[in-house]
């Protein structure tokens, strides 16, 4: 196998804190909103690239159920970058790309939740990639509410299995992620996709999350062919 096949060897599922906004911002003597703003734009490159080389599944972490304690101005800035996003309905349509939000809806604005249904109804014939975005998502708040769920289902407490727990989590159907990436210098989960992880790869850079590009995708799909997953066994 050469070096371009080695490549292609793509995980199924990768899913990806952006983080480093807020630094990237500060660095330039920027609003941490600009950051954002920089930040949704790298997204979109990400996903697109992820589409175009055949990924199936991508997870992003846009908005957890913490960063609701950040200053009102930044919460408002990203959810208006959302709702901008949102708003071009055929975002992606033609790029095939399925699109699905996971988290709590609850709280957010009615306008917002509107059109969250809107690209995932427009999307949900799409065959190319699988976009989730994760959106006042927490890892924690997801198993809580499953467990409400499942416990509302009336089944029998003998009956439940690690698979009972998988389908109730907002990501239920889905594959559990291969490899999770974290620009930015932090080394730690923040939340985000606790169960599912269970098994996952790792990997980590200094690279503040607007400054990612596909070419740094590449290599950590290239650092992750190096990977010798067991999952327990030897
Ligand atoms: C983390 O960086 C980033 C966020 C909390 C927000 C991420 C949001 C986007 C990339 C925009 C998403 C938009 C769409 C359309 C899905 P940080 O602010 O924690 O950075 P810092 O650690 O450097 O302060």
């Amino acid at each position: 196998m050469n070096r371009e096949e080695k490549k292609r060897i793509l995980p199924r599922h990768i899913a990806i804190i952006m983080d480093g906004n807020g630094r990237w911002a500060k660095k330039r003597s920027l609003p941490r909103t600009a950051g954002h703003i920089a930040g949704a734009k790298t997204f979109k490159t990400i996903a697109r690239y992820c589409n175009k080389i055949g990924l199936e599944y991508l997870t992003v972490y846009a908005f957890s159920t913490e960063n609701w304690k950040r200053p009102k101005e930044e919460v408002e800035g990203i959810m208006d970058l959302l709702r901008d996003y949102l708003k071009d309905a055929e975002n992606f349509k033609d790029e095939n790309i399925r699109v699905r939000f996971i988290g709590d809806r609850t709280p957010l604005a009615e306008d917002i939740k509107a059109l969250m249904v809107k690209n995932e109804e427009g999307s949900e014939n799409a065959t190319g990639l699988n976009l989730n975005i994760a959106i006042n998502y927490g890892g924690r708040d997801e198993i809580t509410h499953a467990v409400k769920k499942i416990i509302n289902s009336g089944i029998s407490a003998e009956d439940i299995t690690e698979q009972t727990i998988s389908d109730n989590l907002y990501t239920a159907g889905c594959p559990d992620p291969d490899f999770i990436i974290r620009p930015s210098g932090e080394y730690r989960l923040s939340n985000y996709l606790i169960w599912q992880s269970a098994y996952s790869e790792y990997w980590f850079s200094d690279i503040l999350w607007p400054d990612f590009k596909p070419k740094h995708l590449e290599k950590a799909i290239e650092d992750y062919n190096q990977r010798n997953r067991r999952f327990g066994g030897i």
